[in-house]
């Protein structure tokens, strides 16, 4: 069994990734904390409650509020044509009972991380702001989790918000910098395997065919919030009936690693120069400073059996 952490902002590509894992038998969720980026951090919060409250997962999580600015004290602007006014398509879950624990997110991760003793893994589907913000509590933290995948970065491909830069690393450049600097044993998943990776409508429809019964809610759920998606995906891609894969993506990446292949370098962030902000500088272009540790970044995965893994678990 897995441990893991999702620091997340909740909207479309991450609630599915976040359903995934409450209903995979290999991963055990030990925690929410939320950032905002599709969202606000308190929407963000309260998807995810609603989220765990569809899952019917059996067993209790803690979800905590997070950074609701970047470091630099920026916010927004949130992409409501890209997740909707409440970050998951406009469907409205039934509302949870559960309330947010009372702890700072940093100060959660922190304690995680110590409470199970390098066993913890990070998945991080947002902006990189709580880890950061940890990494200041406690520059240890790295030494302390197994390790940490996150959704973020290109390296290949254009961005989705620069022509170099992708939206989670963009939206918090210099805590991006400073996570990839940590040391931790790190797995980035970015734009250039997840924009290679589709899901579809037809996935959902034999989805919803052969589903656990008692999945039909949570089958639902994602049909009508990808519908929202979709056409995001079909106005800026011109794909029809389908959607690219992050998220989710990099939760199947946390959970197995061997769907992918991954390259090995040292990385850092560019957060200074504005016409870069985001970019992802590996030691194969120009990088000032080599004395931190390599990690590891995601360059081609297993697209269909991604897919099969995901729709499995429902
Ligand atoms: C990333 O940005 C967010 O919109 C998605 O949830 C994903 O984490 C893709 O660039
Ligand atoms: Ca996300």
């Amino acid at each position: 069994m897995k441990h893991i952490l999702i620091d997340c902002d909740t909207g479309i590509d991450d609630s599915i990734a976040i359903l995934y894992a409450l209903k995979s038998k290999t991963l055990h969720v030990e925690g929410f904390t939320t950032v905002y980026g599709n969202t606000s951090s308190h929407q963000a919060a309260e998807n995810t409650l609603r989220l765990i409250k569809l899952s019917k997962c059996g067993y209790e999580i803690p979800v905590v509020l997070g950074a609701n600015q970047n470091l630099d004290g920026e916010y927004g602007p949130i992409p409501i044509y890209i997740h909707g006014d409440n970050g998951i398509g406009n469907v409205e879950l039934p509302k949870s009972e559960q309330q947010l624990r009372k702890e700072s997110a940093p100060d959660f991760i922190i304690s995680k991380a110590n409470e199970l003793q390098g066993d913890l893994t990070i998945v991080a589907l947002g902006r990189l702001t709580n880890i950061a913000l940890a990494l200041e509590k406690d520059p240890r933290l790295p030494y302390k989790v197994k390790n940490m995948i996150v959704m973020g970065g290109t390296i290949g491909k254009p961005g989705n918000v620069n022509p170099y830069a992708e939206a989670n690393i963009y939206g918090d450049a210099r805590a991006a910098d400073i996570v990839f600097r940590a040391g931790f044993h790190m797995i980035v998943v970015g734009l250039d395997v997840t924009t290679e990776t589709y899901l579809s409508g037809h996935d959902i429809s034999v989805l919803e065919k052969y589903c656990d019964v008692e999945n039909r809610d949570i089958v639902q759920y994602i049909k009508s919030a990808l519908k929202f998606y979709f056409k995001f995906n079909y106005e800026s891609t011109g794909c029809q009936d389908r959607c690219v894969v992050h998220d989710p993506l990099a939760m199947l990446i946390a959970e197995n690693p061997s769907i992918g292949e991954y390259r090995m370098m040292r990385a850092a962030v560019e957060y200074e120069n504005k016409e870069f902000r985001g970019m992802i500088k590996t030691d194969e272009r120009f990088i000032s400073d080599y004395n931190h540790d390599e990690i590891l970044y995601c360059i081609r995965v297993d697209s269909d059996l991604a897919i099969r893994r995901l729709l499995s678990v429902f």
